[in-house]
């Protein structure tokens, strides 16, 4: 489970238009204001059936007594965490027949069950199903199938070992040692490619929900990004933008879409230049326990970013000695560019992960580039199935 650290909000939008549906987590909210305008979306309005999943034959369609089966009937002890829309649960099905199988046994899957409360989250969940059952990619957590009966609404995913970003960052025990600079360096790579990936597939996708808890690890700490219940197809033809209501999360959501609900690929580098922030300094976008003038952390260390002296305050102290100034200071510019308050002055991700690569660790550098050649030789290069 992540830590908590924003309060549970629930607002219900006078100007809800049927585009999303209400769902409000933990800390990813409606945040809309005072506008909202339809748009088009692949996701149909009133979606309740098995009829609105897309086709997506790499997708298996699990029963619930299988899926109960291979969590040991949802046992509290294999809860890996929880989010938002409900529990996550650690289990096992035959690698083969992709059948429950005995724990310990076969594959370990992630199973993901939605609260049933007023079936809230299913449009999310329908997303979810329509977006990782279409794009395949490293950097995207791999979806194995869902569970659609009655009112049971299911996701099950590969396992990721390490779990989520926002549990090693700011999580403190001795289940987490504090990151290395290049395990970090590592984990913001991969998630760049995440969002380029997105950004560059022909039907363009806006991700909207890019924080450290939906940014997952492998057991060698590759990132994977997972959640696409708030993702939408970017804007097509000659416009722009999106419209949308306001959805995400506080502290990470671009100022522009804030104000004007004008979505486009650079509220996602936005957000990404956040994350990068909280992965070089170790602390929380929003920390209302931190001292006064410090609670937002893009507004206290955005003058810092730049500055050989003060970019000490800003970085990690744990990282003491791991990492040369010029590396630092490099990192640090690609936050701060993503943070322009001007998204168009904003790098695409493509230029993100290319600022990236060069600040790789050289031993990380030639593993990760040996694995590009070989997704690439796996016809990884587009990745999308549909
Ligand atoms: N595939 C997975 N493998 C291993 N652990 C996972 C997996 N998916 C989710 N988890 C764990 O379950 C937790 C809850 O995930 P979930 O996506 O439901 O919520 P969240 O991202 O923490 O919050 P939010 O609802 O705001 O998105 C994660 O933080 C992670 O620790
Ligand atoms: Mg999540």
């Amino acid at each position: 489970m992540g830590v908590c650290w924003s309060a549970q909000i629930k607002i219900n939008s006078q100007f809800h238009t049927g585009e999303d549906s209400k769902y409000v987590s933990r800390d990813t909210h409606d945040i809309s204001n005072s506008y909202s305008k339809g748009s088009s979306t692949s996701v149909p309005a009133t979606p309740r059936s098995e009829g609105e999943i897309l086709q997506s034959p790499n997708l298996k369609s699990f029963t619930f007594s299988e899926l109960r089966n291979s969590t040991r009937n949802f046992r509290p002890d294999s809860v890996l965490g929880e989010g938002g829309f409900g529990s996550v649960f650690k289990g096992w099905i035959d690698e083969q027949s992709l059948a429950a199988s005995k724990p310990g046994t076969g594959i370990v899957i992630a199973v993901k069950r939605l609260n049933q409360e007023g079936l809230q989250g299913h449009k999310e969940w329908l997303a979810e199903i329509n977006y990782l059952g279409q794009l395949s990619h490293p950097n995207l957590v791999k979806l194995i199938g869902y569970c659609l009966e009655d009112d049971h609404r299911l996701l099950v995913y590969e396992f990721m070992p390490k779990g989520s970003m926002e549990n090693h960052l700011f999580r403190r025990g001795s289940h987490f040692q504090p990151l290395s600079w290049g395990v970090r360096m590592k984990v913001a790579l991969g998630a760049a490619r995440g969002l380029a990936f997105l950004h560059g597939v022909d039907n363009q996708v806006i991700y909207r929900d890019f924080k450290t808890s939906n940014i997952l690890l492998d057991s060698k700490f590759n990132a994977k990004l997972s959640d696409f219940g708030l993702a939408r197809d970017g804007p097509t033809g000659d416009k722009s933008h999106v419209s949308t209501r306001v959805m995400g999360t506080y502290g990470y959501a671009a100022p522009e879409y804030l104000s004007t609900g004008h979505l486009t690929t650079k509220s996602d580098v936005y957000s990404f230049g956040v994350v990068l922030l909280e992965i070089l300094s170790g602390k929380k976008a929003i920390d209302k326990n931190r001292p006064n003038g410090e609670h937002n952390l893009v507004d206290w260390a955005k003058p810092c970013l730049n500055s050989k002296r003060r970019i000490f305050r800003v970085l990690d102290g744990r990282l003491e000695g791991q990492y040369s100034l010029g590396r630092a200071l490099q990192a640090a510019n690609i936050a701060l560019e993503c943070l322009n308050m001007d998204s168009k002055l904003r790098p695409s991700m493509d230029e993100v992960v290319t600022a990236l690569e060069k600040i790789q660790n050289p031993k990380d550098k030639a593993r990760n580039d040996q694995k590009d050649v070989q997704s690439k030789g796996h016809g990884h290069s587009n990745g999308l199935k549909r």
